[in-house]
């Protein structure tokens, strides 16, 4: 049946998300149960709840997302789902109900991989985005750098070589006694201070590397507060939260720039959560500006954890005349291009 509906199911993390996705690009409905409340008191995501979580929404934020769009499951054609990376007990439920949904209706099912998925938030209720772009995908477990000469195809240029950048500011927040998840609490405090009043380093800063490292950064920053601790000092919160911020900015900018020139490709996009940031947004487009090159991020709600972006990505996957079979297993450790 073409209708051109696909319905998107994500559960990596600690997101229960459902969304119903007009012809790759157009969101019909699209719902996020987020659990951070439940996470929020253990400092970070708890694995076991979020599968048990999980379990007791799939089902219902399914029917929600379904209700919005005004269908039912019969006007669906594409059933996609996240399968990797991420929570291995968590990727297990929303494939699950996947499955379920799939065999019992007799609809294609489309695996998806979640990194490709926040790529494609960048596709959603936007006008046609043609390629080649570079593209920095930056959530809390990856920080990868990608030329995308087609659609489909990923080329990668850089990645972490130790924390994702969304992985420092949860970290760094944790210390500073800020609740899960760091990066907009880091964020809000960072309004008020100034970026360049703590000199932090940059990681692997030479010209033509394209990794990321922020270890380095993060063991600066924890020694930066420990010193002022141990000599009593106040430390000026907004300041320290500033140039932290402005620290993983500037080396996430300077490299996506240098490898848009390198590759001679002047569209750039962000994706990811660590792209929700104002500051990070602000900056790129600034900088990018100052190339000629182009930059497409999503709104913010987009750029974190969504099901419409695995709607979309899965839709484009069929499309393209991939499917799965009923053996689809969560894969933890997905890389981009592996599928
Ligand atoms: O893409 P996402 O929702 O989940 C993963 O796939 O990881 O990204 C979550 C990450 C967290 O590390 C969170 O702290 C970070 O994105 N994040 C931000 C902001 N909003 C979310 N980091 C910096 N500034 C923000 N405004
Ligand atoms: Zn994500």
């Amino acid at each position: 049946m073409r209708s051109g509906l696909a319905l998107g199911i994500e559960t990596s993390c600690d997101e229960t998300a459902a969304a119903v996705i007009q012809d790759g690009t157009k969101i019909r409905s699209n719902i996020v149960l987020s659990q951070i409340d439940i996470h929020r008191k253990y400092g970070g995501v708890v694995p076991e709840i979020a599968s048990r979580k999980h379990i007791e929404a799939v089902f219902p934020v399914i029917n929600e997302a379904l209700e919005r769009a005004e269908v039912t499951l019969n006007d669906i054609e594409v059933i996609a789902v996240t399968y990797g990376p991420g929570l291995v007990g968590s990727l297990l439920v929303g494939i699950a109900a996947a499955k379920a949904l799939a065999y019992a209706l007799d609809k294609p099912l489309v695996g998806v991989n979640h990194i490709e998925g926040h790529i494609y938030a960048n596709f959603l209720n936007r006008a046609e985005l043609i390629p080649p772009f570079v593209c920095l995908t930056v959530s809390g477990g990856h920080t990868d750098l990608l030329l995308i000469p087609e659609l489909g195809h990923y080329e990668i240029l850089g990645r972490t070589r130790d924390d994702a950048a969304g992985e420092a500011f949860d970290k760094i927040a944790r210390v500073l006694g800020l609740p899960y998840p760091g990066g907009p609490q880091i964020e809000r405090l960072a309004a008020a201070g100034n970026p360049n009043a703590i000199a932090f380093p940059r990681g692997l800063n030479e010209a033509g590397n394209f990794d990321f490292s922020f270890s380095g950064l993060k063991t600066a920053a924890l020694n930066y507060l420990n010193h002022a601790n141990q000599k009593g000092e106040e430390v000026n919160l907004p300041d320290f939260a500033a140039s932290f911020q402005w620290a993983i900015i500037d080396v996430l900018t300077t490299k996506l720039l240098a490898a848009a020139e390198e590759y001679q490709v002047k569209q750039i996009l962000l994706s990811g959560g660590v792209a929700a940031n104002s500051t990070f947004r602000n900056h790129v487009k600034e900088k990018a500006a100052q190339a000629g090159l182009e930059v497409w991020y999503p709104p913010a709600h987009l750029c974190t954890d969504n099901a419409a972006m695995i709607g979309s990505a899965g839709y484009f996957r069929y499309l393209a005349g991939h499917r799965s079979g009923w053996d689809l297993n969560a894969l933890p450790n997905l890389k981009l291009g592996d599928d």
